[in-house]
């Protein structure tokens, strides 16, 4: 067993029980300083065609123009790519989130503020997500859209399918989402446009000391 530097919490993958911390040189402190923001994990959740993408590099965009260091983490495509051997039974999605959860602890060491969208469909494997950062470095964001207007979207034919039984295991018609209880962000995109949307993201930064408005 190891010790991580990021908690005061024990590593006990079994298969790595012999690998021992090399502390870094450059700390997260100096990392900071020089970004001149505080890194961060975005962590979007919601259905599938709520939105999550699309706000998510609405934030980036504009997270971008006020010179933060950032990288947005896609569902669809990083199960092209990091998760392409997983599918989407429970414990794969649970699997798909833990990755995703440790690829975001790296970027944020690396003073990033990471945007991810997944469905993420299950409270308590965000829940570890958060429990594996720093408090206030795990910031959820429930892309709050009622199942009728992600299905009336249907951005990629997907709910069709699953209706008609051609895709099975689908969030929201046989597979289950939970929706989040104490999300520290909550967007109605159902109420407003992109922009808006996205802009309550950075008015949250801003308010709580992420990042400064110039
Ligand atoms: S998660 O549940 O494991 O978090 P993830 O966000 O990675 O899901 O991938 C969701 C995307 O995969 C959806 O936006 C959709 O495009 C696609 N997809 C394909 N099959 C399914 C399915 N059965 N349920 C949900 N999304 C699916």
């Amino acid at each position: 067993m190891s010790q991580s530097p990021y908690k005061e919490v024990e590593v006990t993958g079994d298969k790595s029980s012999d690998v021992v911390w090399h502390n870094a040189s450059v700390s997260l402190e100096d990392r900071s300083k020089k970004n001149g923001h505080k890194p961060a994990v975005l962590w979007f959740t919601g259905l599938s065609g709520s939105g999550k993408s699309t706000v998510a590099n609405a934030v980036d965009r504009m997270l971008y123009e006020l010179n933060c260091k950032t990288y947005v983490l896609d569902g669809d495509n990083v199960r092209h790519g990091l998760n392409g051997d997983l599918s989407f039974s429970d414990a794969d999605r649970v699997e798909n989130i833990r990755r995703i959860g440790e690829v975001s602890k790296l970027f944020v060491d690396a003073g990033l503020i990471v945007t991810t969208a997944f469905i993420s469909p299950f409270q308590q494997d965000r829940d570890m997500v958060r429990q594996q950062l720093e408090p206030g470095q795990f910031i959820e964001v429930f892309i709050d859209t009622p199942i009728e207007v992600c299905e009336q979207r249907d951005p990629k034919g997907l709910y069709k399918k699953a209706r008609s039984g051609e895709i099975k295991n689908f969030t929201g018609i046989d597979s289950t989402y939970e929706a989040p209880n104490e999300a520290e962000i909550q967007v109605l995109t159902a109420d407003k446009g992109i922009e808006a949307c996205a802009m309550q993201v950075i008015e949250y930064l801003i308010t709580n000391n992420y990042i400064s408005k110039d």
